[in-house]
């Protein structure tokens, strides 16, 4: 069936423009792009990159997963889908999500247009959660739901398919994803167009990688950039806190994160290799789009922290994308700044789909012509646990609400509630800045150009003007109210 639309298709024209195109989204979990997390996917680069477009400046509106992946699905800012943290209280697959928010996202719309959709792996991280429905709740606008129950793990979860709760101990979560993904394509029969996303847990913590590939990175250390291990002296208070740097008998542990991230991440490399393959043998891969993104970045070791996201740093905030579909040239690059809330707008317009007008992204422009200039909004709401700080650190009783300090990381913590923050990140033909405002108790403010500083080294606070400093105060609270057009500022510097 499938062979003989294509057959027909070379004699029509006509009739291969109304052919609407596959959507294949693979979307991993904590991969940073800036600590060399891109290395272990070769597939992805042969695959993807050398049949499509690779972007060089792709950002997320906020790093953490659920905010993240939240922009993603809807298109909208943290500030306008509120789902502000991980936990259902902070909105993360929260009433608003289930009530209103599942209904616009690009999955919905595209299934409503005639679409097949597929989900295999993590969702929202409180998928799955009893007060939600438990793993019974299907999201609306999937057509084979494959969700996994809660937060990114390999072994020991709970998969609900279509809504059936099925629990595995012993198979490794990403070849799961992978075989499912595979025979949903060998069984894709009709002409219908389908979309799938696939969602791996790799490379997020406990990291295990897949048996077949332990060690195979096992003389790989983290790696050592300028701002490995550095003081912070001029960041926000909690990047401040010590020790800092790090003692050198914590360093063989970043190493051996570092490794593993690596080595889980091969699993998925496998994952696009194989999907491909079996999209090639359906006959449909000069049909199908396929993207590669992660929801967030990464830390390991930077300015003395140990490892996570949650920061506002490049390794943080600045995931790989690679796209290949339709039309796009073969081994081509953008320096297009983009976004994760581009990303809905940009499927809905390779289905033939117009963007509703209340997204805050827009649509990529895949040819590499996009434009250079834009203002980002990054959006990251503290978390901080009473009670999460443990007993044999020195700040167990202070009032910050600080989060994840272990005694094994020598009780450098990882967040804090006010560990708040917004950023814009600003792109321009000659501009490359990034400034942020704290919503601490010092009101502190970071400034880096990292058309100088790439490494974010030095607060560039006492070196940038009043003006520009005010300036940019502007755009970010502008930014912070901004609904769908009106998140593309369009004032630029000369004009204040
Ligand atoms: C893309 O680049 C790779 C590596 O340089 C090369 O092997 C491949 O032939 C190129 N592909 C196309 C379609 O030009
Ligand atoms: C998440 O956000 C909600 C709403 O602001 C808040 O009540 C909750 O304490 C936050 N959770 C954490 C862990 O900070
Ligand atoms: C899975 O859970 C079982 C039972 O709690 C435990 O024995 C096993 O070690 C776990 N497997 C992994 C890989 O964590
Ligand atoms: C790691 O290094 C050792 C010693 O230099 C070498 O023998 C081994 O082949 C290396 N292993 C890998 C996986 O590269």
């Amino acid at each position: 069936m499938l062979n003989y639309l294509l057959l027909f298709c070379l004699f029509g024209a006509s009739v291969c423009q109304q052919k609407r195109p596959n959507i294949v989204l693979v979307l991993t979990d904590d991969q940073d792009v800036v600590l060399g997390g891109m290395t272990p996917m070769a597939n992805v680069r042969r695959f993807i990159g050398n049949e499509g477009v690779t972007f060089a400046n792709s950002y997320v509106t906020s790093p953490i997963c659920c905010p993240s992946r939240a922009s993603l699905l809807t298109g909208l800012y943290v500030h306008n889908h509120m789902t502000v943290n991980n936990s259902m209280r902070g909105g993360c697959y929260g009433h608003y999500w289930r009530n209103t928010l599942q209904k616009e996202t690009f999955n919905y719309l595209l299934k409503e247009a005639g679409y097949k959709t597929f989900y295999a792996g993590k969702y929202l991280n409180e998928y799955g959660a009893v007060e939600a429905g438990g793993p019974e709740a299907v999201p609306p606008g999937w057509s084979e739901w494959r969700g996994l129950v809660g937060n990114s793990v390999y072994y020991n979860y709970t998969i609900s398919n279509n809504g059936v709760p099925t629990a595995s101990t012993d198979q490794y979560l990403t070849d799961v994803i992978r075989d499912l993904s595979v025979t949903f394509i060998e069984s894709q029969t009709e002409d219908t167009p389908f979309l799938m996303v696939l969602a791996p847990p790799a490379p997020h913590q406990p990291f295990t990688p897949a048996p077949r590939h332990t060690g195979s990175y096992r003389n790989v250390t983290a790696e050592r950039g300028p701002n490995f291990n550095v003081k912070a002296e001029d960041k926000h208070w909690l990047l401040r806190m010590p020790p800092s740097p790090l003692p050198d008998t914590m360093l063989p542990e970043l190493d051996r994160v570092y490794r593993s991230r690596w080595e889980s991440l091969l699993a998925v490399d496998e994952i696009v290799a194989d999907v491909v393959a079996a999209l090639d043998k359906q006959n449909v891969l000069a049909d199908t789009y396929v993207l590669f993104t992660s929801d967030n970045g990464y830390h390991v070791g930077q300015f003395s922290q140990v490892y996570d996201k949650r920061q506002p740093y490049e390794s943080d905030i600045k995931v790989p994308l690679v796209i290949r579909g339709p039309g796009i040239a073969p081994n081509s690059s953008s320096a297009e700044p983009v976004l994760n809330i581009d990303i809905a707008p940009t499927i809905l317009k390779m289905a033939g789909l117009t963007p509703p007008a209340h997204m805050d992204g827009r649509p990529i422009d895949l040819n590499g012509n996009g434009k250079s200039d834009r203002y980002m909004l990054v959006e990251y709401h503290g978390e901080g646990r009473y009670g999460s700080v443990d007993d044999a650190c020195p700040w167990k009783n202070d009032a910050s609400r600080l989060a994840e300090c272990y005694p094994q990381y020598e009780c450098k913590c990882q967040d804090a509630r006010n560990n708040s923050y917004a950023c814009v990140r600003h792109f321009d033909t000659r501009t490359n800045m990034k400034y942020c405002e704290f919503a601490d108790y010092e009101n502190f403010v970071e400034i880096y150009d990292l058309s100088r500083d790439s490494f974010e080294l030095h607060n560039a606070l006492d070196r940038t003007l009043p003006a520009v400093r005010a300036w940019y105060s502007r755009a970010l609270s502008r930014l912070l109210q901004c609904v769908g057009d009106t998140c593309a500022l369009q004032v630029s510097m000369s004009q204040t």
